[in-house]
């Protein structure tokens, strides 16, 4: 799975080359609002496409469409890999949404995925929270994410942060035979929603974590809450270059994994919970050629899509938690696969998720 990286070549990708393919990709305005959103459906050969809507400051509405693309190739891949019934889609509204979000704009938002008609079902991402759903689903009932109240699973991101630590425990296993743990020195970039669920794990099962976010109150909360055990670093950069990390965790936005942080990485492990965590294709085979073993980041980040799938049929936490431990039998399934075929493991996971595809496309025509 290769990514969109420029802008100007959308309809190029979209249409002729191997990273495009989607389905359907739908621009929505409303100026009275001032919402600009895409949304883009990658596949639903297994299902109603399903992912979540980011609400970004995109530099450009271009950088904005490419996201939309590549994220909703990404859920097609994390839906396939996370055994669901659901195809790929994503969502990005262009923003600050500090700034712009409204009630007013989500319900118009809510209305454009409401004339896809159940194609593409929403969910929380980056920038979206619960309680906006909540208003994105009075005008969709396509909508998931949403609070308990409501008759939502709410935060998706406890289980993705469950997900997250199984495919650390899977690595541990791999890598030392043992998943525990602790005793083991985890980084974590980004401790936002689910940074601070993953740091509630981590400190369980005794290990030592190191975090840094670009929102200090976010590290200073962590911190104030485990007074042994967390310390803080100035930023990605110097988390990334920690001595004696044995695994670290982008947890924020995507492209961690590039040129710059992957020759300098200290750690022997990546599992994190950002989407899209690899900048270009070719990094997956940098990180090996180091010895660094990666969790594939659509694969261990399933948790929370496992959750709002669930909502559809009535969100039962234990059966999705369930679901969600298989995340450690999967990333191990992956690993091995990886060893098999002489690849590494992104790309063997993408290729389990295409096999799971193209098997669904065939059985529609047949
Ligand atoms: N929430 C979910 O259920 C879920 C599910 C799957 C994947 N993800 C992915 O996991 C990541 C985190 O999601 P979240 O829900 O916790 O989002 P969030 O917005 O709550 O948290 C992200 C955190 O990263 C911090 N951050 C941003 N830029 C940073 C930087 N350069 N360096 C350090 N910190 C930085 C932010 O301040 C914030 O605290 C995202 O990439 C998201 O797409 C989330």
């Amino acid at each position: 799975m290769t990514d969109v990286t420029g802008a100007s070549d959308v309809l190029q990708t979209l249409f002729r080359s191997e990273q495009g393919g989607h389905e359907q990709v739908v621009l929505c305005q409303d100026r009275a609002s001032g919402l600009k959103a895409v949304i883009a459906i990658h596949s639903t050969a297994l299902g109603p496409a399903l992912g979540g809507t980011r609400f970004y400051p995109y530099a450009s509405e271009a950088e904005a469409v490419a996201d939309a693309l590549n994220l909703a190739r990404g859920m097609s891949y994390k839906n396939a890999m996370a055994g669901l019934d659901h195809g790929g889609g994503k969502a990005v509204i262009i923003g600050n949404p500090e700034q712009i979000k409204s009630e007013e704009l989500l319900l118009a938002y809510g209305r454009f995925v409401a004339a896809l008609g159940g194609r593409y079902v929403t969910a929380c991402d980056v920038g979206t929270y619960v309680a906006d759903m909540d208003v994105v689903a009075r005008e969709c009932r396509w909508t998931t994410g949403r609070s308990p109240e409501n008759g939502g699973a709410g935060d998706s991101s406890v289980l993705t942060a469950f997900g997250v630590f199984q495919g650390m425990r899977a690595s541990a296993q791999h890598l030392w035979g043992d998943p525990t743990l602790r005793g083991r020195r985890v980084g974590i970039a980004g401790v936002g929603k689910v940074g601070r669920h993953l740091v509630e794990h981590l400190r369980k099962d005794g290990a030592e974590v190191v975090i840094t976010d670009v929102r200090e109150e976010s590290v200073r909360a962590i911190l104030e809450q485990y007074p042994t055990g967390v310390t803080a670093v100035a930023d990605t950069d110097a988390l990334i270059r920690t001595e004696g990390l044995d695994i670290y965790a982008p947890c924020a936005l995507g492209g961690a994994l590039n040129d710059d942080s992957v020759p300098v990485l200290t750690a022997k492990v990546v599992c994190g919970a950002a989407n899209n965590q690899l900048a270009h294709p070719g990094v997956e085979k940098d990180l090996a050629d180091r010895g660094i073993l990666y969790a594939p980041d659509y694969v261990v980040n399933a948790g929370g899509v496992i959750q709002v799938a669930d909502e559809l049929h009535g969100f039962d936490f234990d059966r999705c938690k369930a679901k969600a431990a298989k995340i450690f039998d999967t990333t191990l399934a992956i690993f091995a696969r990886a060893k098999d075929d002489g690849i590494p493991p992104a790309a063997a996971a993408d290729r389990i998720a295409e096999q799971r595809m193209a098997e669904a496309r065939a059985a529609r025509t047949r």
